[in-house]
């Protein structure tokens, strides 16, 4: 595995692979790695020739009151990972690299109204930060197929409307949730947790699956499950950010139309902030009847 940390580098060796006319699968990331991150390398490895992963915290994505430099650096653990699952290039620029001119005057790339729903309204500018950052490590590596995990849901949403307005030929593939045995989703932000909140973390999960089941059975009081659901994470000792459910593919309310829906949650227990999704795929034939669970 080569390390770059340059923008010259990395774009001399991708140079080479391509006149061999090797494919190039992409996994951006910030570091930190987990079985999840892994997962999204061993999906790229089923795609592509050559896997580029990036590690760069980006500062852009970060607000005002998010600890930027308490989010925790492992590059030395993060390298003997990747080079066990095959990665054959680590792309970890530093802030100057990509932010010559400082955050302020870089370009910033916006998808609207998506990126100001759900986690876009209690963390304003963060996918503005992701969409500029993702846009311009596309534009870096130029990869064929480019790798991102499903529980980041509404993440990838923005990364697919951004490809599809801008054209950018890239196909971006989605990965199912990696969790540990009890449901909690991997998340690097679970480190976080003490052992008494890491006991209750499952409840976000369980809370989401009950909601899924109860409109799988034709229940279709939307308002009161989400308000229900959002009781049974206060009374667990969350603090919930939202609780929605929503069309998957619009992110916007549930309509006749709506073929499959995305429920969604966001909750603090303590100072971490946790996220999860399900999926519930809707029959057309039968109104609410079930075809997949994701
Ligand atoms: O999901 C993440 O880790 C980040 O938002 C991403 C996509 C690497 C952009 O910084």
């Amino acid at each position: 595995m080569r390390t770059y940390e340059t923008i010259a580098q990395l774009q001399g060796a991708l140079r080479d692979f391509r006149q061999k006319g090797l494919t190039v699968a992409f996994v951006p990331t910030m570091g930190n790695l987990h079985e999840g991150h892994l997962d999204l390398v061993r999906r790229a490895r089923t795609r592509c020739d050559i896997i580029v992963v990036s590690i760069f915290v980006n500062p852009l994505q970060f607000g005002p009151n998010e600890d930027l430099d308490a989010y925790p650096r492992t590059l030395a653990a993060d390298k003997e990972k990747l080079f066990r699952e095959g990665t054959h290039v680590l792309y970890a620029p530093g802030v100057e690299e990509i932010y010559p001119e400082g955050m302020a005057a870089h370009t910033h790339v916006r998808v609207p109204d998506l990126s100001e729903t759900l986690c876009g309204s209690s963390r304003p500018g963060h996918f503005d930060g992701v969409t500029t950052i993702v846009s311009k490590l596309f534009n870096i590596v130029q990869p064929d197929v480019a790798v991102f995990g499903e529980k980041d849901f509404q993440q990838l949403s923005i990364i697919r409307k951004m490809v599809s307005d801008l054209r950018m030929p890239v196909e971006i593939v989605g990965v199912a949730t990696a969790r540990d045995e009890d449901g909690l989703a991997k998340s690097s932000r679970n480190g976080y947790l003490t052992r008494a909140q890491r006991e209750v973390a499952p409840v976000l999960h369980q809370t989401l699956l009950s909601c899924r089941e109860a409109i799988a059975c034709g229940f279709d009081n939307f308002l009161q499950l989400e308000s229900h659901a959002r009781m049974q994470l206060l009374q667990a000792g969350f603090e919930p950010d939202y609780f929605e459910i929503r069309d998957a593919r619009s992110l916007r309310t549930v309509t006749e139309e709506t073929e499959e829906i995305a429920i969604l949650a966001a909750a603090r227990l303590g100072k971490t902030r946790l996220i999860d999704n399900v999926r519930l795929a809707l029959n057309p034939v039968s109104d609410w009847g079930m075809l997949a669970e994701h």
